[in-house]
């Protein structure tokens, strides 16, 4: 198990040895597809520094070569320095010039400029924190929509894109060590077998090398996730391939004469603990898409909007839920979003259950804001003092946005105004539960809701497909 740990915390990131390494928590790389951006940069500033490395090493040996070249030639011509001490004079020579050079050549600090380079990147890497939550997050998508391990490593979640490659045995092993971690033995051994599968891809073993993790690490995996199963006959075949590797794995060596008496005598499995388990049932069921009397009909109560009604559907009359198509058009939803990115942060109250950033912007902060403040107010009704401020939300790896309502004390809202500026490809949809009733993001429009005393009425799915933004109104 202690290998294990090993691993499992060597991929939760490491330090760079010697160099004090002052990075924060976290870029929240995870929760936000904008500070994803920074990383797809980041990658490419990689690859450019190791192609000019590799350009500097390039140069070097082809400097190294000359130097053998010259010698080779110098000595094939010595072979009659016997009969020629004119030979004696150019071997003389060329030992007393060109060595001190060679030596020089050796001795050269090379890419000293590249590794300064990759040194200041590893302080901008994803911290484990960015790693924690998304490892946390593959596991509530997994888990809240029943995702097949076989399906996501395949990319069949992703209609098979063909940009995307399969996954790799690290991508694999890390969530199945993930699972082992937390008991999941079922899906653990699901994602080891997927890392088994992979593992032919490694065809050089230079390659592997590289790894953090090895071979037999992963057999070791294999075993304690089929002990956890109550396969002891699977775990004796990989600790059994383990210790035809390493004869001497001593951790291996006590484990055999246990599996085996747990053959004989099987405990009782534990049940895995239960997660997500209350959005697991709201994101998988079916609703019916509308409820009860439907009145759709244009919203043209004020001078503005007299110049250009909103289409209205009500959705339900108690509580109040009424979706508008087309609140906002595409230049004004850019604006929004141009105006809320450098304000993105991570939000504290609700952090565990808002995989996203949030922006706060008041009507001040641009014309546009100012627009959708005032027009939400003239729909709602609701005053404008203290209803200052709109939300803009950028989600991460299965973002949602779930304020808490059991965190004390939290000031109760009485209505929500929320506008996608996005489609999301699957997911991130609001949930009405007691209306029977599920929205699907679509670019522009705006849902409208009155909150029931003392409880929130909504639940938003996970994003499982591409990303999105929101921008959300508390009304008071
Ligand atoms: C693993 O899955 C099988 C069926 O898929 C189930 O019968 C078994 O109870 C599960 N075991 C654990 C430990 O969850
Ligand atoms: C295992 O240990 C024995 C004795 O300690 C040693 O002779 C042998 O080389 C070791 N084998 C391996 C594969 O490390
Ligand atoms: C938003 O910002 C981008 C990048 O700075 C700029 O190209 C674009 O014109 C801006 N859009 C609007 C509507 O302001
Ligand atoms: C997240 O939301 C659930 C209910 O959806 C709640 O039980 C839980 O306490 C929330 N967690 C945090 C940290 O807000």
């Amino acid at each position: 198990m202690l290998l294990l740990f090993l691993v499992v915390t060597a991929c939760l990131g490491f330090q760079v040895k010697g160099e004090v390494v002052s990075a924060p928590d976290s870029y929240g790389f995870a929760i936000s597809s904008e500070a994803q951006l920074s990383l797809l940069k980041l990658k490419e500033t990689q690859v450019n520094n190791l192609q000019s490395y590799k350009k500097v090493l390039k140069i070097h040996l082809q400097k190294i070569k000359r130097a053998i070249r010259h010698s080779e030639d110098l000595l094939k011509t010595t072979t009659n320095f016997h009969s020629n001490l004119i030979f004696g004079y150019k071997v003389l020579r060329h030992i007393y010039n060109d060595w001190p050079q060679y030596f020089r050549l050796l001795k050269k600090d090379l890419g000293s400029e590249e590794i300064a380079v990759s040194q200041k990147l590893l302080t901008q890497q994803p911290t484990s924190v960015d790693f924690e939550e998304s490892m946390g997050a593959m596991r509530r998508l997994q888990t809240v929509y029943d995702l097949d391990s076989y399906a996501m490593a395949e990319g069949f979640i992703d209609d098979k894109d063909k940009n995307i490659r399969s996954w790799r045995t690290d991508e694999c092993l890390i969530l199945g060590l993930m699972y082992l971690f937390l008991g999941h033995y079922n899906q653990s051994e699901k994602w080891l077998q997927l890392a088994l599968y992979y593992y032919g891809d490694y065809l050089s073993p230079e390659e592997l090398k590289m790894k953090l993790w090895n071979y037999p690490n992963l057999l070791e995996a294999l075993v304690e996730a089929n002990k956890g199963l109550g396969r002891y006959s699977e775990a004796k075949k990989y600790a059994n391939e383990l210790l035809l590797i390493n004869p001497n794995h001593t951790y291996m060596l006590t484990q055999l004469p246990k599996l085996k008496y747990l053959q004989s005598n099987p405990i009782k499995l534990t049940k895995p603990k239960k997660y997500f388990k209350l959005q697991k049932a709201i994101c998988s069921k079916r609703y019916r898409r509308k409820s009860g009397v439907l009145v759709c009909h244009y919203v043209d109560w004020t001078p503005f909007l007299k110049l250009a009604p909103l289409k209205m559907e009500e959705l339900s009359m108690k509580p109040h839920i009424s979706i508008f198509y087309g609140f906002l058009g595409p230049k004004d939803i850019e604006v929004l979003k141009n105006v809320s990115r450098p304000k993105l942060q991570r939000n504290e109250h609700l952090s565990a259950n808002c995989s996203c950033k949030i922006g706060n912007l008041f009507s001040s902060s641009h014309d546009v804001v100012r627009k959708v403040n005032e027009l939400i107010l003239d729909i709602t009704g609701f005053p404008s003092k203290g209803n200052e401020m709109v939300e803009v939300i950028n989600y991460g790896i299965a973002g949602n946005y779930n304020p808490d309502d059991t965190a004390q004390p939290r000031k109760h809202n009485k209505a929500n105004a929320f506008i996608f500026l996005g489609n999301a490809g699957k997911g991130g949809e609001i949930v009405f539960p007691s209306r029977d009733l599920k929205i699907r993001p679509r670019k522009g429009s705006m849902i409208v809701w009155e909150n029931l005393k003392k409880s929130v009425i909504y639940h938003q799915c996970p994003i499982l497909k591409g990303n999105l933004w929101v921008a959300n109104k508390v009304l008071n």
